[in-house]
């Protein structure tokens, strides 16, 4: 096949197309904002002249050079002063593509792509700090001085092969002149599919990205959502002593980037899924529906699935002049072995519009929050974790209680700043982490032992248990009727190979719902503002009244609004009922029941999340080691009997409760057994 014979300069094709009102305006507002940056939308040139286009896209390099000089040639009549401007200073215009017709597939890239324009788009995972490139690199010959400008293309610096003075012609050395050479901004990324381009099963695939040019430099970061216009390019790489591999690695040289918008891609509904929408918001029975609809094999777990509802919703976050306030909420689930949850958080994954299911340890080098690494040529890249491309979604991190250590400090920042910090290695930045989390863990000691507080029982720190807005517990004990029913439910599914329960809602419909729900911002009426307040005074001086620990803090106030404003949402109400109010107490009652409420004295004990320990528990741990103390004085070794029956007639504590709170005292280490049936404080 011939290549057809050029009728026409294609530089004056593009001049043609830039002469469109539309263009003639961009370019004389060029000066405005002092970029040299030309946006053109390929749309544009499809529409004016869909063969110009083509051939852009098929000969970039070539075309745009076409392009960059039309533009500054009509630059040079539209505003002859900023072409001159920009003359003096060496630049020229740039032509920058956006809104190719198709975009590639990360994956898809190959060989036939190489010297094309592609469209891709994806999340920023890496990103390295912006760093002068050298385009014309001058050298002095060291022998006769001569001054040798070199132009530079590959990823080496090189020198001229002879120095150009004729009566020299020496083949070095050189000295490179820093303050005569020209340098460029330049960075680079590694941008990862999304989540939902990814098939079913398979690992994102990553690409690197080649920023050249301080007006696309600087723009994305880790965690942004990207999309991009590039040359796609193929380099050998070269292993020392060996020379250049044949398999050459892609990479994509980019023309223009833009920040997608921030909130998850989602499909709008269509005209009848909207009427299905409204209708279902309709129903007196929604929060239960929806409820239902979340994990219909797992059997059980109502309050759990109801947390989960409120999570995917979510709250209104407040962003006031002076501080920001979270809408999204954080759960916690601890339990047993075997008890669902990695199910449950695989589930969510999927059904919440930006999900990520990842483990404590997370799945990348960058873990939970986001990380610094050294790259091989001896560079700093910053990459982002689970939590970072999860923004505005909802992570499911399994195995929390397994993250690593750098994690444990920066995700007390994640959890309730909703950004990730990072100054290391020459890299400062604060990265978006506006996620909601819903976390699993096991207990510490394999199984949840109930006589130990939540703190014990499980290895995370209390500070970090404190930024959950709801903790639940899931306890595997055996129960002859709930174990039957169970059983039965779980040998279904096996049987049929079916969900013996069928979700009210359809999983797809159910995320355009909550994706349908995000936009509506509740507030809170008169009636839900007072029974919380309500709540929260009655707690508050409960406290007060009895001398007890805090019982209620301000953070837990703020989880009540969430909630409350969650469930709202879920009914696409604008106002926070009473009755959301209630139910938003109900299931924070319930958390806080689970964890820490002091048996004994059936009051809500805050301190228990905090400390570890509930107030009464503190207190009888304290009655006993002061009675030990005591007995100590007058015996020597205390006789474990008689101090059972001290414990039971002086404290009513009794014989069961008296024989764990030693236990622990023992483990603790606080008193020892030095023989059999005796104990004495170390
Ligand atoms: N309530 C339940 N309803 C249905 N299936 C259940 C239920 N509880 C447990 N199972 C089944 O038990 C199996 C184990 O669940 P899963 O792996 O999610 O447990 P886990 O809580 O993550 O355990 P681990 O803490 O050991 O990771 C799964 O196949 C799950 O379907
Ligand atoms: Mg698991
Ligand atoms: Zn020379």
């Amino acid at each position: 096949m011939t290549e057809e014979l050029e009728v026409v300069d294609p530089q004056e094709l593009f001049q043609e197309f830039f002469k469109t009102e539309e263009y003639r305006q961009r370019i004389s507002q060029m000066a405005v904002s002092d970029k040299t940056s030309l946006i053109l939308n390929f749309e544009d040139l499809v529409a004016f002249d869909q063969k110009l286009a083509e051939k852009l896209s098929r000969k970039p390099d070539e075309y745009l050079r076409h392009a960059d000089n039309a533009a500054y040639a009509q630059l040079q009549i539209e505003d002859p002063e900023f072409a001159e401007k920009i003359e003096t200073k060496a630049e020229t215009v740039t032509v920058r593509i956006v809104r190719l017709l198709e975009t590639a597939h990360l994956r898809k890239l190959g060989s036939l792509h190489i010297g094309k324009l592609v469209m891709i788009e994806g999340i920023v995972v890496r990103s390295t700090p912006v760093r002068p490139m050298v385009m014309q690199a001058v050298f002095r010959c060291k022998r006769c001085g001569e001054i040798t400008p070199t132009d530079q293309t590959g990823p080496f610096l090189r020198a001229p092969f002879v120095c150009t003075n004729p009566s020299c012609r020496a083949k070095g050395p050189f000295d490179f002149i820093e303050e005569e050479s020209t340098f460029i901004d330049s960075q680079e990324l590694r941008v990862q599919e999304r989540p939902e381009d990814l098939p079913p099963g398979q690992l994102p695939r990553t690409l690197n990205i080649k920023l050249i040019g301080s007006e696309i430099v600087d723009i994305a970061r880790p965690g942004d959502h990207v999309s991009i216009v590039g040359t796609v390019r193929a380099v050998a790489p070269t292993l020392p002593r060996v020379g250049k591999l044949r398999a050459f690695i892609l990479h994509v040289e980019a023309n223009s980037i833009e920040v997608l918008g921030k909130e998850p891609e989602t499909v709008l509904p269509s005209p009848e899924e909207e009427e299905k929408i409204l209708e279902l918001s309709r129903d007196p029975w929604i929060h239960r529906k929806i409820m239902n609809s979340v994990a219909p094999s797992i059997y059980g777990y109502d309050h759990v699935k109801e947390a989960i509802m409120y999570l995917l919703f979510g709250g209104v976050p407040k962003t006031l002049p002076d501080i920001t306030i979270r809408g999204e909420l954080n759960a916690l689930l601890i339990g047993d072995p075997g008890t669902a949850k990695s199910q449950l958080l695989q589930y969510v994954a999927r059904l919440a519009p930006r999900g990520l299911y990842t483990s404590g340890r997370g799945t990348t080098a960058a873990g939970l929050t986001a990380a610094v690494l050294r790259e091989r040529g001896g560079g700093m890249t910053l990459e982002a974790g689970a939590l970072v491309l999860a923004d505005k979604g909802i992570a499911c991190i399994d195995e929390m209680d397994k993250m690593r250590p750098e994690d444990r400090v920066a995700i007390h920042e994640a959890m309730e700043q909703h950004t990730v910090s990072v100054a290391k290695g020459g890299i400062v930045a604060t990265l978006n982490a506006r996620t909601a989390i819903l976390a699993a863990a096991n207990p510490a000691l394999g199984r949840y032992e109930p006589h130990r507080t939540v703190a014990e029982n499980i290895s995370l720190p209390v500070t970090i248990l404190s930024r959950f807005d709801l903790i639940f517990v899931l306890r595997d004990v055996p129960n002859k009727e709930a174990d039957s029913k169970m059983s039965e439910h779980i040998l279904e599914i096996h049987r049929k190979g079916l969900s013996p329960v069928e979700a009210p809602i359809p999983l797809e419909l159910l995320r355009k719902y909550v994706s349908y729900a995000k936009g509506i911002k509740p507030a809170l009426t008169n009636e839900a503002l007072q029974r919380l307040k309500d709540f929260y005074l009655a707690m508050r001086s409960a406290s007060e009244t009895e001398g007890s620990p805090v019982a209620i803090t301000a953070r837990q106030l703020e989880s009540l609004v969430r909630t409350a404003e969650a469930r709202a949402r879920v009914a696409l109400r604008k106002e926070v009922s009473a009755e959301d109010a209630e139910a938003a107490i109900a299931i924070m009652n319930r958390s806080l029941e689970e964890v820490g409420i002091d048996v004994s004295s059936s009051r809500i004990d805050i301190d228990l999340i905090m400390t570890g320990k509930p107030k009464s528990l503190r207190d009888k741990l304290h009655t006993v080691l002061s009675t030990i103390m005591e007995m100590e004085r007058e015996t020597g070794l205390v006789e474990k009997t008689a101090l059972l029956n001290e414990l039971e007639e002086k404290y009513k504590i009794s014989t069961g409760e008296a024989e764990r709170l030693i236990g622990q005292l023992l483990r603790e280490g606080t008193i020892y057994s030095p023989r059999e049936g005796y104990l004495k404080k170390t």
